[in-house]
């Protein structure tokens, strides 16, 4: 049976926002990755990406989700980007049921046009182009996950309904 739910999803996808919400209602611990890697770096994501660089981001990034993979009755929130390596794709696939949250681009702009804390949405680029070129390099690796949830225009509540009776329905078919 799965004890483990895995958000992946795009920046702005509400992994942290409906990985809380899921955490309570399932009566699970909740843990978000990216909390996580800055409280073990002493520093926020930005400072890591612009001291450290990304490389180091994305060893750190593995290396916190390696230390609590194996930890029962939680649901994990990913960063967007930890999709990417093939190591953390296949302690994800391994261990918990993953969800990969989507929206449409036009909703992902509007979440994150007001933040200012995700280092790889700055420079020059144009936000909307950035966002898109971002979301189709990942695409396929997103496309792994046991379940793909469209969360454009829906409440967090609807969406973390929808997770759940999918959540329930894998539950029963393994027991
Ligand atoms: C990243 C997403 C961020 C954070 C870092 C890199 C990415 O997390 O891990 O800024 O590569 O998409 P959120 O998806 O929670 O914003």
């Amino acid at each position: 049976m799965y004890e483990q739910l895995i958000l992946t999803g795009p920046m702005g996808s509400g992994k942290s926002s409906l990985g809380q919400i899921l955490a309570g209602q399932l009566g699970f611990g909740f843990i978000d990755l990216d909390h996580l890697i800055a409280q073990q770096a002493g520093k926020n994501i930005n400072r890591i990406f612009h001291e450290d660089g990304e490389e180091r981001f994305r060893q750190l990034e593995t290396a916190v989700l390696e230390s609590i993979i194996g930890q029962r009755q939680v649901v994990i929130a990913t960063g967007g980007g930890a999709v990417l390596s093939e190591t953390n794709r296949g302690l994800m696939g391994r261990n918990g049921l993953v969800v990969n949250l989507t929206a449409a681009l036009s909703e992902l702009v509007k979440r994150l046009e007001p933040t200012n804390d995700r280092p790889l949405l700055k420079g020059e680029e144009p936000l909307e182009s950035r966002i898109k070129r971002i979301v189709e390099e990942r695409e396929p690796f997103y496309a792994e996950a046991d379940i793909r949830i469209d969360t454009t225009c829906k409440t967090l509540e609807d969406t973390a309904a929808e997770i759940l009776a999918f959540y329930e329905q894998k539950r029963l078919e393994n027991l």
